[in-house]
């Protein structure tokens, strides 16, 4: 084979082996070695470096290594989740982010929410840093903000204290024991006719897609795995009770957005 292919493949194949090895390491590798140490756990335990480590956060946080990891679908989802905030009166109500991600999800829903005369925006996550960070997302706007230090399965917040509850992929990363107490908590947070706005992966139809993404969970993220079956997110939410709901998927299947509306 010609030298410079054989050179060509090799620097790819160097490239996305330790790319690989990077998020294994600040992802579930991390949460290995924290399960292998004396440290007894507590309700932060689950969360990866890469979400708690500011450095880690900021080397991250690009726009075009996040949609890529999302299968470019990240903007489609944040602007369905948008389109749908739009869709609720939210003069003088509050809407809650439970929990920050990466990419531009919270300045977009921030501003939605600005624009549609909500009254504040309650952003809110478990780690300190993640709040820090999103922070600098909001700009001009973090006068309509607050930044709230919390668990979204154990919420400090009072019953009913949002319109609309935007919960983005989330529950993937949560023990499966909580996932179906983040929803409660999502529900008790909402005021009666409000919305919960969900992102997440889902099970995709293509077998192909299927086996790649079953890998990729297997490796980096085992907790997602149970969304496609025993914590279907829409089961848990009929199972909870008191909500009507549709799902949409995306990209064959691969993502889904629930919305969620309390009775
Ligand atoms: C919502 S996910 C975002 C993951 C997504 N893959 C992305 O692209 O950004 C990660 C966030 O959830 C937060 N988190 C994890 N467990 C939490 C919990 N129990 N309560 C509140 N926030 C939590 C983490 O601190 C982190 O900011």
């Amino acid at each position: 084979m010609n030298m410079w292919l054989m050179g060509g493949f090799s620097v790819v194949f160097f490239l996305l082996a330790s790319t690989g090895l990077f998020f294994f390491a600040a992802t579930r590798g991390a949460l290995i070695l924290r399960g292998l140490s004396a440290d007894s756990p507590c309700d932060k335990s689950h969360v990866y470096p890469i979400y708690s480590n500011m450095r880690l956060i900021k080397l991250v946080d690009f726009q075009p290594i996040i949609s890529a990891i999302l299968l470019f679908q990240y903007h489609h989802l944040v602007s369905r989740i948008v389109h749908e905030l739009r869709q609720v009166d939210l003069k003088n109500r509050n809407v809650l982010i439970t929990s920050c991600a990466f990419g531009n999800v919270i300045p977009r829903v921030v501003q939605a929410a600005v624009q549609a005369g909500a009254e504040r925006v309650l952003i809110t996550d478990i780690i300190d840093n993640e709040l820090v960070h999103a922070r600098s997302k909001v700009g001009g706007l973090s006068a309509k903000v607050e930044f709230i230090e919390d668990n979204a399965t154990a919420m400090r917040q009072p019953e009913g204290v949002a319109a609309v509850n935007v919960m983005f992929f989330l529950l993937h990363e949560l023990p499966n024991h909580l996932k179906g107490q983040a929803l409660s908590e999502a529900g008790r947070m909402l005021a009666p006719g409000g919305k919960l706005l969900l992102a997440e992966f889902h099970r995709p139809d293509v077998r192909v897609l299927r086996a790649m993404s079953w890998m990729y969970f297997k490796v980096f993220e085992p907790l997602g795995l149970a969304l496609w079956n025993t914590h279907d997110p829409l089961n848990c939410l009929e199972n909870l009770g008191g909500w009507t709901y549709e799902r949409t998927t995306y990209f064959f299947g691969n993502f889904q957005i629930i919305v969620a509306t309390k009775q």
